[in-house]
């Protein structure tokens, strides 16, 4: 018997943008119910070539088959949605209708008078999410579903149009630990049905926990392909970066016995988030906030920067009292900060990256009021090196970066400002391996020079580096753990386990 034709395949992949080449003569050959990882540094090309094999984009050269065939024109969507979905990081689905709605966009029945019926629609999107065993309410506005929930309509969505391949693009990015637990629950049921995949993701370990094979890009360039299994993770590492593995940094010091506090927050509560919260930071001390993303660590580190208001109890900042729920009041009291949300919250799309990278310094570059644009772009070319954003220039507008290397501007433009304290929400969401280490370093580094840092993730690497772990359970502290933990102790608080009780 012949074996099956490859359920995609792509040979002599070359993507240029302007001066940047995204992919050079790059590939990859997908088998029938495969799990297959797509890893590589920041920029290497990974969603390109997604973009690609999903028909949003064609190739400057190469070619793209399904089971064979070649691919279809670019403008039979149709056709490519049959053959080929992704559920992306950021949502291709429409906040403001509801999930029936967005299960059966442009194809609604629509009965003798032209009108659609709606209740033929509620119930065919019913059937669907049941045959897939997924469980929310049809008539649940789209904006009102989490990550996980939205995913899962997406990859719904996607077999219904008889898609057999699903790319998943770091789908774990903004998911909680349980909540992955699930998702790979269900990508394994899919696969026993047929299903094959493409996973990006720059959590290792979930390469090995779900994958049977990975692929390295780097450089725009295919590296390797390889079964898992014959790929220690070391030999993984030194493929996505051409080097190899680096041992982390030294000893840190902690903060001295006399340090200063740099934030109080005593009695804090926020209703339905956390109650009465309490604990300080001192200078040059870095202090986790771990939890699941519903715990409510994420509400507490996004009041002390301002973004909300506590109901009761203080928020002192170097001695200051910033009013509440004032983010500029924050940052006038010394803070600097890596939202959760860099889409929302993080920068401005439109502008350059040397605008981004330097928007909270404009006092430090020029003038009051004046930006002297050589020595912005000459601070910002300094953070490029330094963070290895991967661009042309700093002119290039940060809607053109990759995923990780926004994330880099946005933690750059944290760290420009000298803060007093340091404030980060899951700060290496979607930054590769090695950059990951870099950033981290970068916060020690702000630390020793005494800046106390306050990190809410649930990132067991991020975490690994502070002088104690808060772990924040159903909106309150329930632990504090100092340094030297072992990975098993800090998840079973953080799931709410007492292993000592
Ligand atoms: N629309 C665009 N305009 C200009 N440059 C682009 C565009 N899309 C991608 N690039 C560039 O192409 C390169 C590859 O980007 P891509 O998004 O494929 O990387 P990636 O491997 O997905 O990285 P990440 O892990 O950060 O998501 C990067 O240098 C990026 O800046
Ligand atoms: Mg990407």
């Amino acid at each position: 018997m012949a074996a099956a034709a490859p359920v995609v395949e792509a040979t002599g992949i070359t993507k240029r943008f302007g001066s940047t080449v995204a992919l050079h003569e790059a590939g990859i050959t997908i088998e029938p119910g495969q799990t297959h990882a797509l890893v590589g540094r920041n920029g290497a090309g990974k969603s390109t070539l997604v973009s690609i094999l999903t028909g949003l984009q064609a190739a400057d050269e190469g070619a793209v088959t399904f089971a064979g065939e070649p691919a279809p024109r670019l403008a039979d969507r149709d056709a490519w949605r049959q053959r080929v979905a992704c559920v992306y990081q950021k949502s291709t689905i429409i906040p403001e209708l509801t999930v029936a709605e967005n299960l059966f966009l442009n194809r609604h029945d629509h009965g003798r008078t032209g009108l659609i019926r709606w209740k033929t629609v509620r119930a065919k999107a019913r059937d669907l999410l049941d045959t897939w065993s997924v469980d929310v309410d049809v008539r649940t506005p789209a904006k009102e579903l989490d990550v996980e929930q939205r995913q899962f309509v997406e990859i719904a969505r996607a077999l219904s149009f008889g898609a057999r391949f699903i790319i998943l693009d770091e789908p774990t990015a903004q998911l909680d630990a349980s909540a992955i637990n699930r998702l790979f629950n269900r990508i394994r049921d899919l696969q026993r049905q047929g299903v094959t995949f493409l996973f990006i993701s720059h959590h290792l370990q979930e390469v090995y926990e779900i994958c049977d094979t990975v692929t390295v890009f780097r450089d725009a360039r295919h590296v390797l392909t390889a079964p898992v299994d014959d790929l220690p993770r070391a030999d993984l590492v030194a493929a996505m970066t051409g080097e190899a593995a680096s041992e982390t940094a030294g000893e840190r010091h902690g903060p001295s016995a006399d340090a200063p506090d740099v934030l109080t927050v005593d009695s804090a509560s926020l209703p339905g988030a956390y109650d009465d919260v309490s604990f300080r930071i001192r200078a040059g001390e870095i202090v986790g906030l771990a939890g699941a993303a519903s715990s409510g660590r994420i509400e507490i580190a996004e009041t002390v920067v301002g973004l909300r208001a506590a109901f009761g109890g203080v928020v002192e900042i170097a001695g200051h009292r910033p009013r509440p729920g004032s983010v500029p009041a924050a940052l006038a009291a010394g803070v600097g900060f890596v939202p959760q949300d860099r889409h929302h919250q993080g920068f401005v799309p439109e502008m350059s990256i040397a605008d981004n990278g330097t928007l909270t310094i404009p006092d430090r570059l020029g003038p009051a009021g004046f930006i002297d644009g050589r020595r912005r772009d000459r601070f910002a070319r300094t953070m490029i090196g330094k963070l290895a954003i991967k661009t042309p220039g700093p002119e290039l507008p940060v809607s053109g970066l990759s995923g990780g290397n926004q994330q880099k501007v946005v933690m750059a433009r944290a760290l420009a400002n000298d803060p007093r304290l340091l404030v980060l929400i899951n700060p290496t969401a979607g930054v590769d391996v090695r950059s990951k280490e870099f950033l981290l370093g970068k916060v020690e580094e702000v630390a020793e020079s005494g800046t106390g840092v306050l990190i809410a993730s649930d990132e067991l690497d991020d975490l690994r580096m502070c002088d104690r772990v808060l772990v924040v359970f159903q909106g309150r502290v329930v632990a504090e753990i100092p340094r030297g933990w072992h990975d098993h102790q800090l998840v079973a608080a953080m799931e709410g386990v007492d292993l000592d009780g």
